[in-house]
């Protein structure tokens, strides 16, 4: 297979919110997309039915990221965007210090993330395209800090600054911003007591679906004026 160009890089798009943007960008782009997953399973040959490109990789694993580039380098002559949405979701009982569990938080949430900005650089500013971006998705409850998530809110407080950071470290020629949503979209086993709670929480008390990421990302990847910021996406749960 010939390399594609102006490739679009999703982490963690296997499912959900990542395989929604994998949809988006097929559908509403040319862009060719890329995506990585850890876990095999239907939805992963869906999307590469629909023309995607996957690669597995566990982000946790030694060696993983190097190679994970090197196959990059070998699919892709040039990268129109990154989108840092690979991630974990623990909470203080499941990530104790020390535990291998506390680490693959940082590992997905801030090493890989960095791993990835540097040294796909190249490929970022081998894009012809007008704008080139990196977008991360960190968490609305950074900003407001919940006492049963500090080691998760943690890794994702660094991801902000990390993409902060990189902003600053690229500009002006690639442009890096983060999402911090709030609710979007339910677990599985998430039981109606929680969902309750969750909704009452906001201004605009709905579970707004991947849709409103797509949004905000097709908003980031047209500015021309909008590096280094945390997009808050939080249906207005600032306000109570
Ligand atoms: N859903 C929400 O309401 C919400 C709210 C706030 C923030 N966010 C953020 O939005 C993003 C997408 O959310 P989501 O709910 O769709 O997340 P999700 O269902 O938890 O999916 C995250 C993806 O990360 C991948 N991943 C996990 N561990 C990995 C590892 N060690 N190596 C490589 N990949 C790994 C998973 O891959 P596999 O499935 O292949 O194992 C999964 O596809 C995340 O960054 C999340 O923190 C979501």
């Amino acid at each position: 297979m010939s390399q594609v160009k102006n490739a679009v890089l999703i982490t963690g798009g296997g499912q959900r919110i990542g395989a929604y943007l994998v949809r988006q960008f097929i559908q509403q782009t040319d862009y060719p997309v890329v995506f990585t997953y850890r876990t095999p399973r239907a939805e992963v040959h869906e999307l590469v039915s629909l023309g995607a490109i996957a690669i597995q990789c566990d982000f946790t694993a030694q060696e993983a990221l190097p190679g994970l580039v090197e196959i990059i380098k070998e699919k892709v002559v040039s990268i129109r965007a990154i989108i840092h949405n690979a991630s974990l979701w623990l909470n203080d009982k499941q990530a104790p210090p020390f535990s291998e569990e506390y680490r693959a938080l940082f590992k997905v949430h801030v090493e890989a993330p960095i791993f990835l900005n540097q040294n796909l650089h190249s490929l970022l500013l081998a894009s012809n395209d007008k704008f080139k971006d990196i977008i991360s998705l960190s968490d609305y409850s950074v900003s407001r800090v919940t006492d049963s998530h500090i080691a998760y809110l943690s890794s994702k407080s660094a991801l902000q600054t990390v993409s902060k950071g990189f902003a600053k470290q690229f500009a002006p020629n690639i442009k890096v911003n983060d999402i911090a949503p709030a609710l979007i979209q339910f677990n599985q086993n998430d039981d109606e007591e929680y969902k309750k709670k969750r909704l009452n929480q906001s201004a605009i008390p709905i579970e707004p679906g991947a849709e409103v990421i797509w949004q905000a990302v097709d908003y980031l990847m047209n500015s021309s004026y909008t590096t280094g910021s945390i997009l808050q996406l939080d249906g207005g749960r600032h306000l109570l």
